[in-house]
């Protein structure tokens, strides 16, 4: 029987990026995978898909109804859906074949086929032969992801109720789309279709869209995207969803009143659950907690001696770098090194346009915690490469230590957000202060000094706008 100092099963960006870090740390390496290809949902059904079809509708807008701004004239503009399509899958397989060969140039051993562990130190995969192969390893990492919750009215049916997997590969776009909760993928979704042209009703329970966002700037964004021709309904609770002559009907309540809606599609995007099925964890006594995640340690240890647990499996936002990171800190403290994962810094991105990035603690969570903090923030129509780029929407925002002016928590809604707010995280990481980035030279004209003014105004001396 081969045998492994390490074997991760699931190929997501915690695994393969788990395995990568043990091959360079030369460790003998496998990785198991259930699917045909490498990558897990990120990749394959997730944020890179998700990310080729939201830059493709940003163009289609743009080129209609912006570049007119720009005194481009273009008439006629079409979308041609299934090259849009057929980009996207070239994207995903070039990503996906860069995994594969990762793989090899860090000599770890990939196995096609549904991992489970039978015994400590012992997986066993069905082949996709159907045969079964059994291999020993020092240490198993489990990596095996998430997938999308339903609703118990409104099941999964590939077709009228869909999850984000088949709402990244419609042939066309539904003339009305209805999408249950408004959190990073329906917004995201709701934002691609909307662009290319369906009508697009967001249902969610709370008061509020993007939960764990700052509240100001996500009130903003409502704002943003009703203005594309989004429409919202808060604390707007779904009880019931039928399917009727191949047309979806949603009964739900907001307050005392009960609304319907129709639609030729409805999105079901209200979380993500860990998926552990057919891995054994269980059977050789893995500890799980109530919502059916992993119990693990500081050092992703889990209760059964050489088992670990990384990504959306465990505890913590269910994000692609936070999962790479732990893959990386598990794999060095297996190696007998010292990894860490620090879980104040990881930001979080809604791919909108505008797009909202956060990180660290919201005003809203500050407060909660009974902080003394003091709140910097800057307008982007006030910064000269945003009007520019005839793209001033949104805002920045600091939250600093009112005593130590320690950096607590960045918020950006912008276009390009997702990007701007790796300064501020870098910053935190490294303890700065408002003030270690205020004094910071930004270069001209960038947005990125809009983020430079948010931190000056902490201390009310932004210069581009009018303090009083
Ligand atoms: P989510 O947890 O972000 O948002 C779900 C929303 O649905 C919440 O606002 C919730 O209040 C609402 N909701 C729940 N039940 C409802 C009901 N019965 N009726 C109406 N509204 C209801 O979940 P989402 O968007 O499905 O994403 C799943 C996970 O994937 C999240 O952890 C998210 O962070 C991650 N993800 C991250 C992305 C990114 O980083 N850009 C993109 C896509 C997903």
């Amino acid at each position: 029987m081969e045998r492994f100092d390490v074997v991760i099963i699931g190929s997501g960006p915690g695994g393969y990026v788990a395995a990568i870090r043990a091959g360079q740390l030369g460790l003998k390496t496998a990785i198991v995978e259930k699917d045909k290809e490498l990558g897990g949902t990120c990749l394959n059904i997730g944020c890179i898909p998700s990310k080729a079809l939201l830059t493709s509708s940003d163009h289609f807008v743009f080129v209609k109804k912006e570049a007119e701004k720009h005194g481009i004239k273009v008439d006629n503009v079409t979308v041609d859906l299934p090259k849009m399509q057929q980009r996207k899958e070239k994207v995903v397989k070039t990503l996906t074949g860069g995994v594969r060969a990762l793989m090899k140039t860090n000599k770890v051993t990939t196995f096609e086929g549904l991992g489970t562990i039978t015994a400590p130190g012992k997986v066993s995969m069905k082949l996709s032969n159907g045969e079964t192969q059994e291999i020993e390893t020092k240490n198993i990492i489990i990596a095996t992801g998430s997938v999308p919750i339903d609703l118990p009215f409104a099941k999964f049916d590939g077709d009228r109720i869909v999850s984000s997997t088949e709402a990244l590969s419609f042939t066309e776009p539904p003339k009305k789309f209805l999408v249950i909760g408004a959190g990073a993928i329906g917004l995201e979704l709701g934002s691609v279709w909307n662009r290319l042209g369906s009508e697009v009703t967001m249902l969610e329970f709370l008061p509020r869209i993007a939960v764990g966002f700052d509240l100001e700037l996500s009130n903003l964004l409502q704002r943003l995207l009703t203005a594309q021709g989004m429409t919202f309904h808060l604390e707007t609770k779904v009880s019931a969803v039928k399917i009727e002559n191949g047309r979806v009907t949603a009964t739900a309540t907001k307050g005392d009143q009960e609304m319907k809606f129709e639609a030729d599609k409805v999105l079901v995007s209200v979380g993500r659950k860990p998926f552990s099925e057919g891995l054994g964890a269980e059977k050789v006594g893995v500890a799980f907690d109530e919502k059916k995640r992993i119990k693990i340690d500081k050092n992703f240890r889990t209760n059964v001696e050489g088992i670990y647990a990384i990504g959306d499996v465990i505890a913590g936002p269910m994000l692609a770098h936070k999962a790479e990171d732990e893959g990386i800190a598990c794999v060095e403290i297996i190696a007998g090194k010292a990894g860490h994962v620090n879980y104040d810094v990881i930001p979080g991105i809604i791919y909108t346009n505008p797009e909202l990035a956060g990180v660290g603690l919201t005003e809203e969570q500050a407060k909660e915690q009974g902080l003394d903090v003091r709140i910097g923030k800057f307008p982007f129509r006030a910064n000269g490469r945003a009007l520019a780029n005839e793209d001033a929407d949104g805002m920045v925002k600091f939250i600093a230590d009112a005593k130590t002016d320690r950096i607590l928590g960045a918020h950006i809604l912008q276009h390009t957000a997702s990007e701007l707010i790796a300064e501020a995280a870098s910053v935190m990481e490294f303890g700065g202060s408002s003030e270690d980035l205020g004094r910071t030279t930004h270069s001209h004209p960038t947005l990125s000094e809009a983020v430079k003014e948010a931190a000056m105004n902490v201390e009310k001396r932004a210069l581009h706008i009018v303090n009083r």
